[in-house]
């Protein structure tokens, strides 16, 4: 602080020989008031600071205004000191550094403002106003300077595409001031099954899945907040991998002659896999494009990595009766199953109503 007050005193003697002296002659003002208060020299006369200097938080590119308010200031001068740097910054009416973001201005001789445009990071920390009496007076305030958070794109997780029962990093970084509060959540709030624990949210930069399921695929948002607004967030999409797995609700269907009859079968694929019907056979079923008359038709609705097939046979004849596969295939495997269709007579039918 002393190597401060010595550059300061140094550059008093020069302010006043260079920018006070000319000012002396050229206002009438100034004058009478360095004279008017030499008349009366007591210490109760003596600058005093009328308010503390308050500390400002300003978000990265906007401005700050520091202000110093001195009552009786009378000839003495207000510099005002960049403590952490150890650079001043004004003295009196003149800005004395080069950077180009500070300026100053004052009013009645008594408050003193100094203002920082497009505020960056460097500005953070403490700035001093200063009195040239002997000893110096002085107060300080700080600037905080915050930064909204941002995610830092090269170290963070994009979408990936994994095989079930892998293990699974996601990575997010993220930068800001104060730093970042970073956390994953699913983009759809489902829960996770987080390694044996089902949660919303997973606090920290890093998502860890050990032996991945198929339940875990879908879009996770990485959130980034630190109290600046606003909060961001990424997004990255999870696909896991697996091959073809199927269930039949009902592996024996009966029918009389003459009846339209639906077989069921459900599959789960990731990619999703391509699926049709084969007779006993193994002849692939044509279905004929949902046209009533047609003797077969094939639906299948999709959800997600779910799909739902149906054969619809239409007026069952003798020959009908048999086996039917239903089938689905993807790059990494193939499965089918089985479905009979038996026959159902008059007299099955009166038992059935006994
Ligand atoms: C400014 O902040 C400092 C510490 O960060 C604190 O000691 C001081 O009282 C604050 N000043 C005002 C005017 O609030
Ligand atoms: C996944 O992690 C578990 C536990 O850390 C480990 O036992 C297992 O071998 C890992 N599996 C693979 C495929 O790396």
């Amino acid at each position: 602080m002393s190597l401060i007050r010595i550059i300061v005193s140094a550059i008093y003697v020069v302010a006043q020989v260079l920018l006070v002296r000319p000012s002396l002659v050229e206002g009438r003002q100034t004058r009478n008031l360095l004279t008017g208060t030499l008349g009366h020299h007591h210490d109760t006369d003596l600058p005093r600071f009328a308010e503390e200097i308050q500390n400002v938080t300003v978000s990265v590119g906007r401005d700050a205004l520091l202000a110093c308010v001195v009552d009786n200031l009378r000839h003495y001068k207000v510099a005002w000191v960049r403590v952490d740097t150890q650079t001043i910054l004004s003295i009196h009416q003149n800005v004395i550094t080069q950077n180009p973001r500070i300026s100053l201005t004052y009013n009645d001789h008594r408050s003193w403002y100094l203002h920082i445009k497009d505020v960056q990071e460097v500005d953070r920390g403490w700035y001093m106003c200063q009195v040239n009496t002997d000893p110096m007076k002085s107060r300080q305030g700080y600037v905080q300077v915050v930064v909204p958070p941002s995610i830092i794109t090269k170290e963070t997780s994009t979408d990936m595409v994994v095989r079930e029962a892998s293990n699974v990093t996601l990575t997010c970084k993220a930068t800001g001031y104060p730093e970042p509060y970073v956390m994953w959540r699913r983009e759809d709030g489902k829960n996770i099954n987080y390694n044996g624990e089902s949660v919303n949210v997973v606090d920290g930069e890093v998502l860890h899945i050990v032996k991945i399921s198929r339940l875990h695929m879908g879009a996770y948002l990485c959130i980034a907040s630190n109290g600046v607004p606003p909060s961001v967030s990424k997004r990255v999409s999870l696909r896991v991998q697996f091959p073809p797995m199927l269930s039949i609700p009902n592996q024996l269907e009966g029918a009389y002659i003459g009846q339209d009859v639906t077989l069921e079968c459900h599959t789960e694929a990731y990619p999703n896999s391509i699926n049709y019907w084969t007779t006993e056979r193994g002849d692939m079923i044509v279905s004929g494009n949902s046209v009533s008359g047609d003797k077969y038709e094939a639906i299948s609705t999709d959800s997600g990595y779910n799909k739902y097939m149906m054969l619809k046979i239409r007026n069952v004849g003798p020959k009908d009766f048999g086996s039917y596969k239903c089938v689905a295939q993807n790059s990494l495997g193939g499965t089918d199953g089985v479905i009979k269709l038996d026959g159902k007579s008059r007299n099955d039918n009166k038992k059935d109503n006994l």
